[in-house]
């Protein structure tokens, strides 16, 4: 007969920038069967011993999906009008019940609570969900992916003009693999309720980093530094932020997207992360 594993997990977003790595990290681990959840076609490359179960967290039947599931890490999001990410949350949540899951890990972000982002709002009301739906739970919050950071300085970058950059917000950025790799932990092992934070290694102004983007990309950009409190001072060249969005920059200035207790820190800097992507993908 064969072996029956013990347990068995399914990856919401198994197919996005973390859920990528968390397959990977949970089909080279073993100890666990993987299933992953997507809206997508199956990948014909993927491995045969990780299961595949399309569907669409907002609108499809989710019972086959969470069949024999004993955790579950939500990864899953989408932006868009209407709060979806709470819709298909909630769907998960009823029927994670149902199908008797003894664990669920919710991936959510540091300062979700305090930075007044919508989008941040949508994570504290499933944190909220999740704490209230019996469902054995554990709530990571994590900080920026070097990924997005580098996807922000890019964007400013890509103009062919001085480009003003907020210089004086904070990060502290970390590399999805070392995500990927706790979050496994934690999924695999016992429930943590409010897990700690995870995030890198040091906090840096997105001056910083865009400085450090500009000497590992070697990309001939002019990025000009200006401080939150240069926005809407009248100089048609510096763009004036609508209050709420003022609101947000002053949190990230304050630094509440970065831990504030005791967090788990990865190791790679955001300039050796970006080294690592030029060496596979040259510019
Ligand atoms: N990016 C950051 O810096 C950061 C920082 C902290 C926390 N987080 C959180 O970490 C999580 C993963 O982020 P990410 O950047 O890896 O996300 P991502 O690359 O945007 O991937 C999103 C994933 O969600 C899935 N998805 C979206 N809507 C779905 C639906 N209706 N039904 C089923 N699947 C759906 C997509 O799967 P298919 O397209 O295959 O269906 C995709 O795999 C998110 O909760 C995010 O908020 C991100």
């Amino acid at each position: 007969m064969p072996d029956t594993p013990a347990r068995r997990v399914l990856v919401t977003g198994g197919t996005g920038t973390l859920g990528r790595h968390v397959v990977t990290t949970l089909a080279r681990r073993g100890g666990a069967a993987l299933r992953v959840l997507s809206r997508r076609e199956r990948p014909p490359d993927l491995p045969t011993p990780v299961e595949w179960s399309r569907a669409d967290l907002l609108s499809d039947a989710l019972e086959p999906a969470l069949r024999d599931i004993h955790a579950v890490l939500h990864l899953a999001s989408a932006k868009g009008a209407g709060d979806p990410d709470v819709g298909a949350a909630r769907r998960l949540l009823a029927a994670a019940i149902d199908a008797g899951v003894r664990h669920l890990v919710f991936v959510s972000i540091i300062g979700c609570d305090r930075i007044p982002l919508p989008f941040y709002g949508s994570k504290v009301r499933i944190e909220a969900a999740v704490r209230a739906s019996g469902v054995p739970w554990s709530i990571v919050r994590v900080a920026q992916f070097h990924s997005l950071v580098d996807r922000l300085v890019r964007a400013a970058a890509a103009l062919p003009v001085p480009t003003p950059i907020v210089a004086d917000l904070r990060f502290q950025p970390v590399d999805e693999r070392e995500v990927a790799e706790r979050l496994v932990e934690i999924a695999l092992g016992a429930l943590l309720g409010d897990a700690p934070e995870i995030a890198g290694p040091e906090v840096a102004t997105l001056g910083e980093l865009a400085a450090t983007w500009l000497s590992v990309t070697g990309r001939p950009a002019t990025l000009v530094p200006v401080s939150v409190d240069a926005l809407g001072s009248g100089d048609p060249a510096i763009p004036s932020p609508a209050p709420w969005a003022r609101a947000v920059l002053e949190g990230y200035r304050a630094g509440w997207n970065t831990p504030r207790a005791e967090c788990t820190r990865g190791r790679i800097r955001f300039g050796e992360w970006l080294a690592e992507q030029k060496k596979v993908a040259p510019a």
